[in-house]
């Protein structure tokens, strides 16, 4: 798989401790759209090859696509990773790109919706519980089908970086324990047909 991240990488660090030793999967390629992001240095400290994607090629060429069939890649992960993805790439794989956002969609999801501005909205709102929702990406922003969801309070002290860091923490239990469910899934089908 690849894993693609924007930002500090800390859900891409646990996939690829998760699946360290693992016999089936592999991260491959850690791809980012951005030269100083955290992901990459944990990336090459665990000896994982990266791919910097530029906007004009992933928006109007080829989606990377050559690019990512070249390393191998058959399963996208995104964690933390910004950019709508282009229409290329999803049909290159279908239902095979899944995200992770940090509130219970279809709440506090869609454009500009990310990292602390949700968790601030989600305050904002006086909600009692928040969460987590992994997705299959389609071509509108934190709208593909649910794969899995999971909820946590929201204290009335919660400032947004408390309610983050409560988030973190589910998303590091689950994120890397859903997309091997899903990958031996998709292992088990391909043998059988
Ligand atoms: C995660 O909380 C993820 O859910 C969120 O960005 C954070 C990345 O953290 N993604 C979105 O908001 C996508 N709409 P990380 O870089 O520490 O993994």
């Amino acid at each position: 798989m690849a894993v693609f991240a924007s930002g500090t990488g800390s859900n891409a660090q646990k996939i690829i401790d998760h699946f360290k030793e693992h016999p089936q999967v592999r991260v491959a390629l850690i791809v980012s759209n951005k030269s100083t992001a955290g992901v990459l240095d944990k990336a090459r400290e665990a000896g994982i090859p990266t791919l910097l994607i530029e906007k004009e090629a992933f928006f109007r060429g080829n989606a990377y696509v050559p690019a990512l069939q070249a390393a191998g890649i058959d399963f996208i992960v995104l964690a933390g990773f910004l950019w709508k993805v282009p229409a290329e790439l999803i049909k290159a794989y279908p239902a095979r790109i899944i995200n992770i956002h940090p509130a219970l969609l279809p709440s506090y999801g869609g454009k500009g919706m990310y990292g602390n501005f949700v968790h601030e909205a989600v305050i904002a709102a006086r909600e009692s519980h928040s969460g987590i929702t992994i997705h299959y990406v389609d071509e509108q922003y934190d709208h593909g089908a649910t794969i899995f969801q999971a909820s946590c309070p929201v204290l009335p002290d919660d400032t947004p970086e408390t309610l983050a860091a409560r988030i973190h923490q589910l998303e590091h239990q689950h994120y890397p324990k859903v997309i091997e469910e899903l990958l031996l899934t998709q292992v088990v089908k391909n043998q059988n047909s």
